[in-house]
């Protein structure tokens, strides 16, 4: 239960199939549709930036994206909300060593609402919590985070011959499983995406929940549908004192080859901007 008011559409040309919400879920998110191309997982990703474009501060301790969308709990509605109907969450390492206490699963961001998303899951029969999966070239990580030994959702690390070579050296548990997808690094999305459908039959959503340097490799191979994103009412500002990323990272597009998308939906919570655009 949550007595949080429910999120305004200002604007939906969503297509495809509706997704059965539960009733709570239903009256605070609205209706939710997601195409459903034949023989490939649809694949979304979330973000949050503020007005200036800041994706995060960059200070250790205030990194991840709280600092960004205000710690707003309609920021974390939508979280959960695309979580609980994903079969998997991905996240590169760095994402994961900015916010080491993180689980991706909806329960971690809105634990009121866990019964919901439970059912929700059950209604999809998808798995109890989605597959969160961790990208690395290095395997530089570290085994004692609650993502590795909660036990709160199923893991796998998806990494290179030598970053597998160092995670077979650490203590991880039996139930994380580690995958090679490439020799060297950076991993290729296809790969990764063929790997999250191999470890979860019939998954029909995957999303991507960053960093920038990770959907920037997404987006420059062509393997994002849609993407969320939380418009945050602050201005961060910038001097360079730390690194300010951001939504992506490491990939120029413009002016070459910009990469130009379709607004699909638009919600409000107070000056909070929820938005959907497509690429497909
Ligand atoms: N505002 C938001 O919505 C939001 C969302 C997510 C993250 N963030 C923030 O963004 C910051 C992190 O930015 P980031 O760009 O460094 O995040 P990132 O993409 O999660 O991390 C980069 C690291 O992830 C691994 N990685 C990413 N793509 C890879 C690929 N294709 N193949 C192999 N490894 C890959 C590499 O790890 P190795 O070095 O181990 O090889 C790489 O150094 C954090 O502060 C985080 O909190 C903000």
């Amino acid at each position: 239960m949550t007595d949080l008011l429910p999120l305004e559409a200002l604007y939906d040309s969503g297509q495809g199939e509706e997704v059965r919400l539960p009733a709570a879920l239903a009256r605070l998110y609205g209706e939710l549709r997601f195409p459903t191309p034949s023989g490939r997982p649809y694949v979304i990703s979330n973000f949050v930036t503020t007005l200036d474009g800041v994706a995060s501060l960059g200070i250790p301790g205030q990194a991840g994206g709280g600092p960004i969308s205000g710690f707003n709990q309609h920021d974390r509605l939508v979280m959960a909300m695309l979580r609980a109907v994903s079969d998997a969450v991905v996240v590169g390492a760095g994402t994961l060593r900015s916010v080491p206490n993180h689980v991706w699963t909806p329960d971690h961001v809105f634990p009121s609402l866990a019964e919901d998303f439970g059912r929700l899951r059950q209604e999809l029969k998808k798995s109890r919590q989605p597959l969160n999966v961790i990208v690395t070239a290095t395997g530089d990580l570290d085994s004692a985070l609650p993502v590795f030994q909660r036990g709160d959702a199923p893991v796998l690390i998806a990494t290179t011959r030598e970053g597998a070579k160092k995670i077979a050296s650490m203590s991880m548990p039996t139930l994380v499983q580690t995958k090679i997808l490439a020799e060297n690094g950076p991993l290729r999305p296809n790969a990764i995406l063929d790997s999250v459908s191999r470890a979860c039959s019939g998954a029909d959503r995957i999303l991507i929940e960053g960093g920038p340097h990770l959907l920037g490799d997404f987006l420059a191979d062509g393997r994002l549908d849609e993407l969320f994103l939380t418009l945050s009412p602050q201005v961060a500002g910038r001097d360079g004192s730390s690194e300010r990323p951001g939504i992506v990272a490491g990939r120029p597009f413009a002016p070459d080859s910009p990469l130009w998308a379709a607004l699909v939906a638009v919600k409000r919570a107070e000056a909070h901007l929820f938005l959907r655009y497509s690429f497909g």
